[in-house]
C-alpha cells in the first residue's frame, strides 16, 4: 500500500431508517474527511459528519446517470492521494448490488487501503418493516436476492423461467420497470400465476409504502397505483405474512396502496 495515500472506507448506510446503521458505520463517519454518498443514502447520517467534512453526492437516477462509475473510481482515488480519509457510504450493503468490488479493484490498482464495512441491505429489512420474513419454515425455505434490471441490450440478465422452479422467495432489486415482464416470464416458468407479490417504495422510510398483488394482477394493479420506483419486489408465499405481522412489528406508518 502507497504510505502517502489516505485510507477509504466503504460503508453500507443500511436501508433508510437512520437506526439501522450499524456502531462502526456511524464511528467512521464522525471521522471521516471526505464522504461521497449515494441517492438511496439516508442525509439525516451526514450529521454524524465533523464540520468541515467534504461531502460529495454521486448518486444516480434511474436515467439520470450524476456519477458514471468510472468518474467515481476516479474521484475515490483523487481523495486518497491527497492523503484523506474518506468513507464512501452506500445504501445498504455495498456488496449487494452496489458496485463495491469494482471501486475497490480500483483502489487495490493504485495501491490505496481500503476497509469493507457492511450493512444492512434493503433486500431483508424492507420486507421486515412490512412484516414479510424472507424465509419462513413450511412456506419459504430458500430466498433469491436477483436485479430486475434489464440488460442495456434489451435481454434478461436473469433466467426468470428457471427461477421460477429454484426459489420459494424471489426478491428483485430493482425491477420495477420491468417487473411485467418479470411477473410474465414466472408464469411462464410454472410459477403459480396467484402467487402473491408486494412491491415496497422507500422501505423503512416515513414515507414507505407497499401495493400487494399477485403475478397475475401486477401490471394493473402497478397502473391503478401509478407506482414509481425506488422499490423492492417481494414475489412468494411469504408476502401473505404481511396481514398478520404488519402492524406489530411495523415501526413507521405505511400508506397502503392496494390490499389483496
Ligand atoms: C443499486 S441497488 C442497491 C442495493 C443496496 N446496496 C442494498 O443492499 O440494499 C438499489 C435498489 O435497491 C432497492 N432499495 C434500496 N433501498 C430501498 C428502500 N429503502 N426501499 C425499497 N427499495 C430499496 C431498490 O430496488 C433500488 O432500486
Amino acid at each position: 500500500m502507497n504510505p502517502s495515500c489516505g485510507k477509504v472506507y466503504l460503508v453500507g448506510a443500511g436501508p433508510g431508517d437512520p437506526e439501522l446503521i450499524t456502531v462502526k458505520a456511524a464511528s467512521l463517519l464522525k471521522q471521516a474527511e471526505v464522504v461521497l454518498y449515494d441517492y438511496l443514502v439516508n442525509k439525516e447520517l451526514l450529521e454524524y459528519c465533523q464540520t468541515g467534512c467534504e461531502l460529495v453526492y454521486v448518486g444516480k437516477k434511474k436515467d439520470k446517470h450524476t456519477y458514471p462509475q468510472e468518474e467515481l473510481n476516479d474521484l475515490l482515488v483523487h481523495f486518497a492521494q491527497q492523503g484523506k480519509t474518506i468513507v464512501r457510504l452506500k445504501g445498504g450493503d455495498p456488496f449487494v448490488f452496489g458496485r463495491g468490488a469494482e471501486e475497490i479493484l480500483k483502489l487495490i490498482e493504485h495501491q490505496i487501503d481500503y476497509e469493507v464495512v457492511p450493512g444492512i441491505t434493503s433486500g431483508v429489512a424492507v420486507p421486515a418493516y412490512m412484516g414479510i420474513p424472507v424465509t419462513a419454515r413450511h412456506v419459504a425455505s430458500s430466498v433469491t436476492f436477483v436485479t430486475g434490471h434489464p440488460a442495456v441490450s434489451g435481454k434478461d440478465v436473469v433466467d426468470w423461467q428457471a427461477m421460477a422452479k429454484a426459489s420459494d422467495t424471489i426478491v428483485v432489486y430493482m425491477g420495477v420497470s420491468n417487473a411485467a415482464r418479470i411477473a410474465n416470464e414466472l408464469v411462464a416458468g410454472g410459477k403459480a400465476d396467484n402467487t402473491p407479490v408486494a412491491l415496497i417504495r422507500w422501505g423503512t422510510y416515513p414515507q414507505q409504502e407497499m401495493l400487494t398483488s399477485s403475478l397475475k394482477n401486477l401490471e394493473q394493479d402497478m397502473q391503478m397505483a401509478g407506482f414509481k420506483p425506488p422499490a423492492l419486489m417481494v414475489i412468494g408465499e411469504v408476502v401473505n405474512f404481511t396481514k398478520q405481522l404488519q402492524p406489530i412489528i411495523q415501526s413507521v406508518k405505511t400508506k397502503e396502496l392496494i390490499y389483496v
